[in-house]
């Protein structure tokens, strides 16, 4: 095969969803590879079947283990399968575990690794997404950046710029292959009994935020706090991570804060669209809003999207009621006619045609 794609987790099947349409639309001779990081319906097939995409080659299934153990396993896995195929590039995206895996296998033997959503800096290494986020740009032969600010990261880090191809985000490409299919699919408003401005919308999945059982309580009641403020409902498409720390922590939901199953993309868009006010601990979250023009309150200490602060989109809060209450009212009502930082939807196509002009 000329390619593999190795993805693991629902953004990076959202995220590399146009990339693949683009493979399928040249004729690429690309292979899939799923790590199985993600595999629950809900955050996995979902996405494949409504994103049309085809099965995965391969699936190794990982599943959920601690980082070093989830991370060690798909490296192995990679592997094999590496030396089955003989791709000469690999293409990751983003800074999940199974990126970090992908790109370690790929850099041990004689394929290029390409980066998708490179360069993004939170400077928290802390998180383990930064840690994955350096390690694999540092392996990089092509680091597929989306804005300037991010390729200046790389730059200062000593990566030869030979290697940095400013591209924009390829969630502009997802979320623009999927609006208009949202608009006319999607009945989600209808099945949770919702009407277009009348609720905010929240995602935390966060390690830092949701692991800790008084951090997340606090979340949870600080934008319970602020819906309130504006007289509005809480829905919270919860993800697993949330759920397990909800459920075994025995936290009770503020009565204003609704939770339903993760969404598919369709509808996720859709309730991303029609709200008032997003709060969110969210990458793709983040950027999306600031897309479509919804105005958010990120709860964390620190972003590596800070484009969408610096257009006027988001902005960062801390994790207690009065910050939280004080950044909704700061963002509530704003109107979301700032510029998209992330390009123009046509970076799938650009990172296409540098990795097969060099084939
Ligand atoms: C991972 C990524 C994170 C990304 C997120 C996207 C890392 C280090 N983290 O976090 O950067 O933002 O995916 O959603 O790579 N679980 C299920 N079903 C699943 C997957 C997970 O129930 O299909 C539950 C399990 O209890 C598991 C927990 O979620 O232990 C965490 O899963 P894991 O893949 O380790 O990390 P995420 O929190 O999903
Ligand atoms: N998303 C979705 N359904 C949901 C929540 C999120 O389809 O219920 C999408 C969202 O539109 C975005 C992506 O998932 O494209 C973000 O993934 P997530 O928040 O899990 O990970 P992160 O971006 O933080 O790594």
């Amino acid at each position: 095969t000329d390619i593999i794609i190795v993805l693991g987790t629902r953004p990076e099947i959202i995220k590399l969803s146009p990339v693949i349409r683009e493979c399928e639309r040249r004729d690429v001779d690309y292979t899939l590879l799923h790590t199985g990081q993600h595999y629950s319906d809900s955050l996995d097939t979902v996405f494949f079947e409504q994103l049309e995409l085809p099965v995965p080659d391969y699936n190794l299934e990982v599943g959920s283990n601690s980082q070093g153990k989830q991370t060690g396993e798909m490296i192995s896995g990679i592997e094999e399968k590496l030396l089955v195929e003989k791709p000469n590039v690999l293409v990751v995206q983003g800074d999940t575990n199974s990126v970090l895996a992908g790109a370690i296998a790929a850099s041990k033997l004689d394929t290029e690794v390409a980066h998708v959503e490179a360069g993004l800096r939170s400077f928290d290494r802390e998180m383990p997404e930064e840690t994955n986020r350096v390690l694999t740009d540092h392996v990089g032969d092509y680091l597929f950046a989306p804005t300037e600010q991010s390729a200046d990261h790389l730059l200062s880090e000593g990566i030869p710029e030979d290697r940095v191809y400013v591209v924009g985000n390829t969630v502009v490409d997802a979320v623009q292959q999927n609006s208009n299919l949202a608009r006319q699919k999607s009945d989600i408003l209808d099945k949770v009994d919702l009407k277009p401005g009348e609720y905010f919308l929240l995602t935390a999945h966060r390690a830092s935020n949701v692991d800790n059982t008084s951090r997340f309580s606090s979340l949870l009641s600080g934008v319970s706090e602020a819906a309130e403020l504006f007289e509005q409902q809480v829905i919270y498409p919860i993800h697993p991570r949330a759920r397990n720390t909800l459920e075994e922590a025995g936290i009770e939901l503020p009565e204003n804060v609704r939770i339903i199953e993760p969404q598919d993309y369709l509808d996720f868009l859709t309730l991303q669209s029609e709200t008032e006010l997003i709060f969110t601990d969210s990458g793709g979250v983040q950027e999306e809003a600031c897309i479509l023009g919804i105005p958010c309150v990120t709860l964390r200490d620190s972003t590596e999207r800070p484009e969408t602060v610096e257009v006027g989109g988001n902005v960062l809060s801390d994790i207690n009621s009065e910050s939280i209450t004080e950044k909704a009212d700061k963002m509530y009502g704003k109107k979301g006619d700032w510029e998209n930082p992330f390009g123009n939807g046509k970076a799938s196509i650009k990172i296409i045609e540098n990795i097969s002009s060099e084939l």
